[in-house]
């Protein structure tokens, strides 16, 4: 797909964060959107913004955990626009780091419903619809950097699923012909509200045990100020948007980490255990 301007994207978890800044970049391209999010107030603030800076722009209150609102979602596109060129399949969960041993099933559910059969309802309700339209069109999954490096927790698990899903998109999509690209985004730390994931949560989430409690507002403190110190999420946004004009599957907004993930592929391929390497310099602290 060589050319944005004019073509219709649709954003999961459009309301805020990484998702709001695509939506920002594809307004600039000249692109129609779609922004849908589960929360319907924050959708309205973005949508009423991207359409006063002169965007055709709808929001679509949507869960992507459900697959027939991400169905309903995709009805809604197709009457207001006709089509669908761009999914970014985006929207995303985070969960406190328990061992997956004592994590509660409740996270599982969450994470796994948020973070892996949302993109797959994504991919599942438009993917047909767009081989049908017959003109090209781009699939962009948002994973992480933690799809890539040796995993920790639920959410590293989603993510490394994400990545193992656009891969078998990508090869799927090519080996039948069909005229639509991939790609996975996979970035280090954004400026979004990712730490407050919970606001989002269905059910209240179960509170650390007293001993804990301490070390996990530590390492939220820690992780608070990294992902404030991280990338604006409109340069991550302009990067997507580049990246689906030139075809580049893997999206690595924060380069500097590389060495991480060639450090995963060597322990692979020597043999040995899945420790991570040396990290970059504003992850020491997390040890
Ligand atoms: N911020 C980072 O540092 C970072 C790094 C790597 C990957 N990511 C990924 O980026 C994606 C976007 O997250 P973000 O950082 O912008 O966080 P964010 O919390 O600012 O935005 C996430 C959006 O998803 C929406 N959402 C949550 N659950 C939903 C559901 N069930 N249905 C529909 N919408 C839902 C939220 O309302 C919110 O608008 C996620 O997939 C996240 O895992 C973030």
């Amino acid at each position: 797909m060589k050319d944005l301007t004019g073509k219709v994207a649709v954003v999961t978890g459009g309301a805020s964060g990484i998702g709001r800044g695509m939506a920002e970049a594809f307004a600039a391209s000249g692109m129609k959107l779609a922004l849908a999010d589960i929360e319907a107030e924050v959708l309205e603030v973005a949508v009423s913004a991207l359409a006063g800076n002169g965007a055709d722009v709808i929001g679509i209150p949507c869960d992507v955990a459900d697959a027939t609102s991400v169905g309903s979602l995709r009805d809604e596109v197709l009457s207001r626009f006709g089509a669908a060129h761009v999914l970014c399949n985006n929207a995303g969960v985070g969960t406190g780091g328990d061992p997956i041993w004592e994590a509660p099933l409740e996270d599982w559910d969450w994470v796994m419903g948020v973070n892996l059969m949302g993109v797959l309802h994504g991919i599942r309700s438009f993917v047909p619809a767009m081989i049908e339209q017959g003109d090209p069109c781009h699939v962009v999954n948002t994973a992480s950097i933690a799809g890539l490096v040796h995993g920790r927790g639920i959410y590293g698990i989603s993510k490394h699923a994400v990545v193992a899903l656009s891969e078998t998109l990508f090869n799927e999509l090519r080996e039948g012909g069909h005229d639509v690209g991939v790609s996975v985004l996979c970035p280090g730390f954004v400026r979004t509200r990712i730490l407050e994931s919970e606001r989002n949560r269905p059910e209240a989430p179960r509170p650390a045990p007293g001993e804990r409690a301490a070390q996990v507002e530590m390492m939220r403190q820690i992780m608070a100020n990294l992902i404030e110190g991280g990338l604006d999420p409109v340069v991550v946004g302009r990067l997507v948007a580049d990246s689906i004009c030139e075809g580049r599957f893997y999206v690595l907004p924060h380069p500097h980490w590389n060495n991480m993930i060639e450090h995963r592929m060597r322990t692979i391929l020597d043999g040995e255990d899945p420790i991570n390497g040396p990290m970059p310099g504003e992850l020491q602290e997390l040890g």
